[in-house]
């Protein structure tokens, strides 16, 4: 008798069991319920997101023309191009090579540079094995010793020739610090 009136109660439970978890295996569009939402849904555009709010479709905005961000004017010619007033290479570095900033150099150009001009920087890095078009240029070279500071911190900041620019991955501030490196291994 008892067996017989437990029969339902084995049945509902199983068919809870079914339709629980049907739900939690199943797929769904919808955003899940949220009893307290707080502030953790709003509405946003994401960057590089597509909106119709402006005319060009595109949620990001470009700076006015002519404005510049705060701490970004940049106007030292010296320490940002490597050139001085009227326009020509710096020969010496705007900076002081203290023993932080060439040990900060190295750890960049062996990075940055080594793979194409060699650890040792006489242009002879991994690249070579790859078919790289032309061999980068060796440091111990008399021509590229005599190179001013200016003009290597254009050639990394807007590339050289076959040379890409590294202006997006290497700081002005570690370009210069590469550059007191290569020249006191060039010294050496
Ligand atoms: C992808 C390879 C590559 C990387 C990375 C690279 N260089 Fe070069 N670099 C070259 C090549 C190739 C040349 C020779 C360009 C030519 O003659 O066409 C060159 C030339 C140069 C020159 C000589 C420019 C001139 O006027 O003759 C300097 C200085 C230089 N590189 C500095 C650097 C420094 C510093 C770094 C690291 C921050 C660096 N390069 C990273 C490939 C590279």
């Amino acid at each position: 008798m008892r067996q017989i009136r437990l029969l339902p109660l084995v049945a509902l439970m199983v068919t809870l069991m079914f339709v629980v978890s049907c739900g939690r295996g199943g797929y769904s569009e919808k955003p899940p319920i949220h009893p307290n939402p707080n502030m953790d849904s709003q509405d946003k555009l994401k960057a590089q997101s597509e909106h119709t709010f402006f005319p060009d479709g595109a949620s990001m905005r470009t700076p006015v023309e002519g404005t510049v961000a705060r701490g970004e004017l940049r106007e030292d010619d010296a320490y940002y191009r490597g050139k001085d007033a009227a326009g020509n290479f710096l020969n010496k570095a705007p900076i002081e090579f203290t023993e932080e900033i060439l040990a900060r150099g190295k750890a960049r150009y062996d990075i940055y540079c080594s793979a194409c001009h060699g650890v040792n920087a006489d242009g002879k890095g991994k690249i070579l094995d790859y078919n790289y078009p032309v061999p980068p240029a060796n440091f111990h070279e008399e021509r590229i010793m005599k190179l001013s500071d200016g003009h290597m911190f254009n050639a990394v900041t807007n590339g050289r020739l076959n040379m890409p620019s590294l202006k997006a991955q290497v700081s002005v501030e570690d370009r210069w610090a590469i550059i007191g490196y290569i020249r006191s291994i060039q010294k050496k």
